[in-house]
């Protein structure tokens, strides 16, 4: 339930992630001297579109404290619509990594490519601005599986530089 931004009690049922999804041209100021799209840019996309997704999930503010596994594999060029598709794929106590995916369209062809992939912890926050427990992620299917044991593998291999 939720009152005045701070979540009062879950049911303690493990949650569904919907995708959220946001669509965008990519104009001359998002590009540089190339006519392709700044990673700067892209991360911001994501970074914003992967925060909105784990905010739905949690139902409270969240802050990213990583992103990591961030792979641009195609340049986007401008005049190009992009497609940022995000999800919380994995939960651990406070915190949820949402996998990111930036597709690229071109306009007159329709084709469509992969662009950017990243994973990004996000951390739910209470009223007070400290990290607060999020639901248990919901997996159904043999894709959400896969996800989360990415996610998993994401996360560990973040916490073994972090300790090294
Ligand atoms: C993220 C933040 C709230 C964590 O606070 P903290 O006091 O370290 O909290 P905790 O140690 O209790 O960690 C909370 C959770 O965050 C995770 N976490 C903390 N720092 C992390 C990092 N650098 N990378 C990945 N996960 C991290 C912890 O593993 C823990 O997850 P869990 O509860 O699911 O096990 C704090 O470091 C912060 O405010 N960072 C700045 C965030 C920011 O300004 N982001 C950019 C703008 S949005």
């Amino acid at each position: 339930m939720r009152s005045h931004g701070v979540v009062e009690s879950t049911d303690g049922l493990p949650r569904r992630a919907e995708a959220v999804r946001s669509t965008n041209f990519v104009f001359p100021n998002d590009t540089n001297h190339h006519g392709t799209m700044f990673g700067g840019r892209v991360l911001q996309l994501m970074d914003q579109t992967g925060a909105i997704a784990a905010a739905r999930f949690a139902h409270t503010t969240v802050v990213t404290a990583a992103m990591e596994a961030v792979s641009f594999q195609q340049p986007i060029r401008e005049g190009e619509i992009i497609e940022t598709v995000a999800r919380v794929v994995y939960t651990g106590r406070t915190s949820m990594i949402v996998r990111v995916d930036v597709f690229a369209d071109h306009q007159l062809t329709g084709e469509r490519k992969r662009a950017t992939t990243g994973y990004l912890t996000m951390v739910a926050l209470d009223a007070a601005g400290k990290p607060m427990p999020v639901p248990r992620l919901l997996i159904e299917t043999e894709e959400e599986r896969a996800d989360y044991e990415a996610a998993e593998q994401v996360r560990l291999a973040a916490r073994r530089r972090t300790e090294d």
